[in-house]
């Protein structure tokens, strides 16, 4: 896919085919998380990859607004291990290179047409029971991966249009030339 594409064709997925992810997909999409730039090359950042459906369905079902996850046929869990990683100007720089790699699994997984949708939206103590993480490991985000059903449902892309709101600032509202 052109860059310029994988850009535009990345949206948040929320509903999936039950076609399986090949694990070539899966290793692809977190090579290219890995290739990601890091606080002095530490990488921080550890990945879970969950396949097991019953894993899924338990993840679903601890936050009420994202409860449609229990239809993804994969869901990647992003955590950091803060100590390797730094802190600048009130910063906690393990955020940031998850954030950054996390991205970059996205736009992968977006050029091998696979469907993701960032989530914030988790109860942490309770991931971290259900996957067995460590106390120091910090959950930073999540993903569910799969084959997007969105494109099919006239239906979801107008509940999506009313709902979540998928349009940007102009950039003029964004950008500041030379000064604040
Ligand atoms: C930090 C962060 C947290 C998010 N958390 C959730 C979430 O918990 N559930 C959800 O459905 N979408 C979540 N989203 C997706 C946003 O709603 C979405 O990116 C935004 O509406 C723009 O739409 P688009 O991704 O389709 O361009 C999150 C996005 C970010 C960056």
């Amino acid at each position: 896919m052109e860059f310029s594409d994988v850009i535009n064709n990345r949206v948040s997925t929320r509903s999936f085919l039950q076609k399986i992810v090949s694990d070539e997909d899966i290793l692809y999409i977190l090579e290219c998380a890995q290739k990601a730039p890091s606080w002095m090359n530490k990488q921080c950042w550890r990945f879970i990859v969950i396949k097991k459906q019953n894993i899924i369905k338990e993840i679903a079902k601890t936050n009420i607004i994202n409860r449609w996850l229990k239809q993804a046929p994969v869901i990647i869990v992003a955590c950091a291990d803060p100590k390797q990683s730094g802190y600048n100007n009130e910063i906690g720089y393990y955020i940031v290179d998850v954030a950054i790699a996390f991205e970059h699994l996205i736009l992968a997984a977006t050029n091998r047409d696979l469907g993701t949708c960032w989530i914030g939206g988790f109860d942490e103590k309770k991931i971290k029971e259900i996957l067995e993480i460590p106390p120091r490991i910090k959950i930073v985000a999540m993903t569910p991966v799969g084959h997007s059903k969105e494109k099919e449902s006239i239906g979801l892309k107008t509940r999506k249009k009313l709902i979540r709101s998928t349009k940007r600032k102009s950039l003029q509202e964004i950008i500041h030339w030379d000064k604040w």
